[in-house]
C-alpha cells in the first residue's frame, strides 16, 4: 500500500477497513502485494487511513501504520477523511448499522457480507441511491469469480432467463470427497472444517443457508425480484450418503448442491438442493472448492463461470476490484454511476416467486426398506397413487433373509416438487420404511454446442 509511506499533500483513496478477520487481512495483503500495479491502473494509490476489529491482536499481525487501529467502528464510519468503507465483519448487527451511517456520512461502501445483503437488500440498495454512493458486493457471490460485475456490466444487454450454479465450496468439497473416498458425509464435513473451508456455524453451509442467501442475491441482480432467502425452497446435503454419490455416477450423473433460479413470464423459480448434473453439463466436473455458475440469457447463450468462491485472496481480489470501481468513480467525480441494485428504474413489474411445490423435474428418491417380498410394489404404488411415473427403480444390496434393510433407488419422468414430497410423507409413513427418505433432482443436460 504505497499510500500508507506517502505524504498527506499526494493524492490517495482514503480507505477504511472494518473487520480485519481472514477477507480483511487478505484484502491488506493484495492490496500490498499488488498495489503498484493497482496504482497503475487506477492512477493514484488507496490509503489505508483506520482499521477496526475489536481483537488488537488482529491488527497487530497486519503491522499497520501507528494510529491505523481502532477498536471503534462507529467512529471510523464518522471520520471525514474516510473515502470508502470497507465492511468485512459479517453477520447482521452490528454490519447494517455501520454500513448505513458510512452511507449516511456520504462514503461509498464495499462489502461481502450475504447474510447482510440477502436480509436487508431493499434497505441498503434504497439508502446507496439516495446518498448517491456506490455500493460493492462482489464478494459476497462467489467469492472471486467477477460474477456481479458480469451481470451488472458485461450481460447488461441481455435478459437472463436461468442461474444454475455450485455457490458453496464447502459442500461442493464435501460432495466431491465423499464420492472420491467412498466417506460418510460426517467424517469429509470435520476434514472441511479441518482445512477451513466451513462457516463457523457449519449449518450455513451444510444445510443450504449459505447459497440460498447468495441465490436471494442473484435473483434480485437477475430478475429484479427482491426475495428473502427463507422464501427459497431450501434441502442441503446432510442426508446424502456414499451410495447417492455412487449410484449418480452408475446413472451418468453427478451429484452436486445446486442453486437454480430462473424467470418465465413473470413467475420466477429458485431452489437450493442436491441434484444430479449430466456427466456432459459443465458444471459436473467442478470438484473441490471451486464455484461453478451458468447463466442462459437471450443474447449470448449460456456461459459459464468458474473459480473459488471462498477463501482470503480469492474474495479480497473481488473486494479490491469494488474499491476500484468506487475509487474510479470518485476520481471521474461521477456519482453513484452504477446503482446498487443494477437498475436505475426498478421495474414495477418484478414479477412474483412461484410456489415452491410448483417446480418440476426428474427426480432420484432413495427409500431405505426392508428386504421383504412386496416391499417393492408398495412403495411404488405409493408413488403411481400420486401420479409419479417411474424411469427406472433399482435395488441394491440383499438381506441375509432377516429382514435387513436395503435401499431402493428410484428414478423418476418430470413430476412436481409438490407431488414428490407428497408421495415421499406417503412413503416414509409405510411400516416397512426404515428411516426417512432422500430427494434430488436430476437437471437435463445443455444442448450441443
Ligand atoms: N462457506 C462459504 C462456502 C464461504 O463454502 O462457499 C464463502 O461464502
Amino acid at each position: 500500500m504505497s499510500g500508507e509511506a506517502k505524504t498527506m499533500e499526494s493524492r490517495t483513496i482514503k480507505i477504511a477497513i472494518l473487520g480485519l478477520g481472514n477477507i480483511g487481512a487478505g484484502t491488506v495483503e493484495i492490496l500490498r502485494r499488488n498495489g503498484g500495479l493497482i496504482e497503475q491502473r487506477l492512477g493514484v494509490p488507496f490509503e489505508l487511513v483506520r482499521a477496526a476489529d475489536l481483537d488488537p491482536a488482529r491488527a497487530k499481525k497486519l503491522e499497520l501504520l501507528p494510529g491505523v487501529f481502532t477498536t471503534d467502528a462507529k467512529a471510523v464510519v464518522e471520520d471525514p477523511s474516510v473515502q470508502v468503507v470497507v465492511e468485512l465483519i459479517g453477520g447482521i448487527e452490528p454490519a447494517r448499522s455501520l454500513i448505513l451511517a458510512a452511507m449516511e456520512n456520504g462514503k461509498h461502501v464495499v462489502t461481502a457480507n450475504k447474510a447482510l445483503l440477502s436480509a436487508h437488500w431493499e434497505e441498503l440498495v434504497t439508502k446507496a441511491e439516495e446518498k448517491r454512493v456506490s455500493l460493492g458486493f462482489e464478494g459476497s457471490v462467489a467469492g472471486g469469480i467477477p460474477l456481479i460485475h458480469t451481470i451488472r456490466r458485461g450481460l447488461v444487454a441481455n435478459r437472463i432467463q436461468r442461474v444454475t450454479g455450485i455457490i458453496n465450496g464447502t459442500c461442493n468439497y464435501i460432495l466431491t470427497r465423499m464420492a472420491r473416498d467412498r466417506k460418510p458425509f460426517a467424517e469429509i464435513l470435520l476434514d472441511a472444517q479441518a482445512h477451513g473451508f466451513a462457516e463457523a456455524d457449519p449449518a450455513l453451509d451444510v444445510e443450504g443457508i449459505d447459497a440460498a442467501q447468495k441465490l436471494a442475491i442473484l435473483v434480485d441482480l437477475c430478475f429484479g425480484l427482491s426475495l428473502a432467502p427463507g422464501a427459497i425452497t431450501r434441502c442441503g446435503i446432510t442426508a446424502v450418503t456414499p451410495l447417492d454419490l455412487a449410484m449418480a455416477e452408475e446413472l451418468g450423473y453427478r451429484m452436486k448442491l445446486l442453486c437454480s433460479a430462473a424467470s418465465e413470464r413473470g413467475e420466477v423459480e429458485a431452489w437450493v438442493h442436491p441434484a444430479l448434473v449430466p456427466i456432459s453439463h459443465p458444471l459436473a466436473s467442478v470438484d473441490g472448492v471451486f464455484n461453478a455458475i451458468y447463466l442462459e440469457d437471450d443474447n449470448v447463450g449460456p456461459s459459464l463461470y468458474l473459480g473459488r468462491g471462498a477463501g482470503a485472496l480469492p474474495t479480497g481480489s473481488a473486494v479490491v476490484a469494488d474499491l476500484v470501481s468506487a475509487a474510479r468513480d470518485i476520481l471521474s467525480g461521477a456519482v453513484s454511476r452504477m446503482p446498487a441494485s443494477g437498475a436505475r428504474i426498478r421495474s414495477q413489474e418484478r414479477g412474483h416467486l412461484r410456489g415452491a411445490g410448483d417446480s418440476r423435474s426428474e427426480f432420484y428418491l432413495r427409500v431405505t426398506v426392508l428386504d421383504r417380498p412386496g416391499v417393492l410394489s408398495a412403495v411404488t404404488g405409493v408413488l403411481g397413487r400420486h401420479g409419479i411415473s417411474i424411469a427406472s427403480v433399482i435395488q441394491r444390496g440383499r438381506g441375509d433373509g432377516q429382514e435387513e434393510a436395503v435401499p431402493i433407488l428410484v428414478v423418476t419422468h418430470e413430476a412436481s416438487f409438490a407431488e414428490m414430497t407428497a408421495a415421499m410423507a406417503d412413503v416414509d409413513a409405510l411400516s416397512v420404511v426404515k428411516k426417512g427418505s432422500f430427494l434430488a433432482r436430476i437437471i437435463p443436460g445443455t444442448e450441443d454446442p
